[in-house]
């Protein structure tokens, strides 16, 4: 993990404007969003996806740090003061703290776009009419049938009480999306059967559930310190979450069985998934 975390390093580094080039201001907060900082589970899940099926790592380069660039621009808008107003992320001040709101706004619409340019510009799958559907894909998750409308269901939830099956739809979308995303586009870099995108598919997504679900137990229970973003944000702001809506000793129940149904469903792999498998655990066992 450690060496792929150190790839992906290198390869956003490599993709961002240099901080040396008009407009400095921007270049270089885009490079603060990005760099330094962050678990980096999209890109393993996508490195991880493309070695379940052998696909080519410097493929799978593109598409890892195109979904890692949209993460990156999602956190930046998601901690602004109209959204969840927080000061602190990857243990430093948020972008519109460090530099000023209309530049996270910036900073945010940059780096998306710039994750569309990394994934059209080199080849990514044999097929060009694959390479389409890819970039398709991830458009797709992104906006408001992905991501940006999970977003936008949670800030319509403030103050509400939802069900579980509610939760699920949000939190599938504004997190779940992007690391299903991760995974096919991993495994689309190489020529996976049917049947493995299907496993891998429905291994996504459970782990994209579980991912958010954990994201909320450790909003209750972790230090600040720790996450490197406030603590307690949740109950502060009365978001509904799987915390609140079964209590902490039953979301991780819940986590535990979606951990389960995740390595169920990648028999199809068999051991071309040991990394898949590695990544789920560490996403219901992370500490931050
Ligand atoms: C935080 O994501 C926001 C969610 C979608 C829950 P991560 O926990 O992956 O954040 P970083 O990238 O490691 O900082
Ligand atoms: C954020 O969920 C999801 C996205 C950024 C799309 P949260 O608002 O719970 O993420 P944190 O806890 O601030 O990282
Ligand atoms: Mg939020
Ligand atoms: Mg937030
Ligand atoms: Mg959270």
């Amino acid at each position: 993990m450690q060496a792929r975390q150190d790839r992906i390093e290198q390869v956003l580094a490599s993709m961002l404007p240099d901080p040396a080039i008009a407009p400095t201001r921007l270049h270089e907060a885009m490079r603060y969003a990005v760099l330094g900082g962050g678990k980096r589970v999209r890109p393993l899940l996508a490195y991880a996806a493309g070695e379940a099926v052998g696909a080519d790592p410097a493929r799978v380069d593109r598409v890892a740090a195109a979904v890692e660039l949209i993460h990156a621009y999602s956190l930046v808008h998601d901690d602004l003061p109209c959204m969840d107003d927080d000061v602190l992320r990857r243990g430093r001040p948020t972008v519109h703290v460090r530099y000023d709101e209309a530049t996270a706004m910036l900073v945010g619409d940059s780096l998306q776009s710039l994750a569309f340019e990394v994934i059209a510009e080199g080849t990514i799958a044999d097929d060009p009419r694959v390479e389409r559907k890819m970039v398709a894909m991830l458009a797709r998750a992104s906006g408001s049938r992905g991501m940006a409308g999970g977003q936008a269901v949670d800030l319509d939830s403030q103050g509400k009480i939802l069900s579980v099956p509610e939760l699920e739809f949000m939190h599938g979308h504004k997190t779940g999306a992007l690391i299903l995303v991760a995974v096919l586009l991993g495994a689309r870099c190489g020529n996976p059967s049917d049947a493995e995108i299907a496993g891998l598919g429905r291994y996504a997504k459970f782990v994209g559930l579980a991912f958010q679900v954990v994201d909320d137990i450790l909003d209750a229970t972790a230090s600040t310190e720790t996450l490197g973003k406030t603590a307690g944000k949740d109950a502060d702001a009365d978001k509904p979450t799987f915390v609140s809506a079964m209590g902490i000793s039953r979301a991780k129940g819940f986590a535990d069985e979606l951990l389960a149904d995740a390595l169920a469903s990648l028999d199809i792999v068999a051991e071309r998934g040991e990394r898949l498998r590695e990544i789920a655990r560490y996403v219901v066992a992370r500490d931050r």
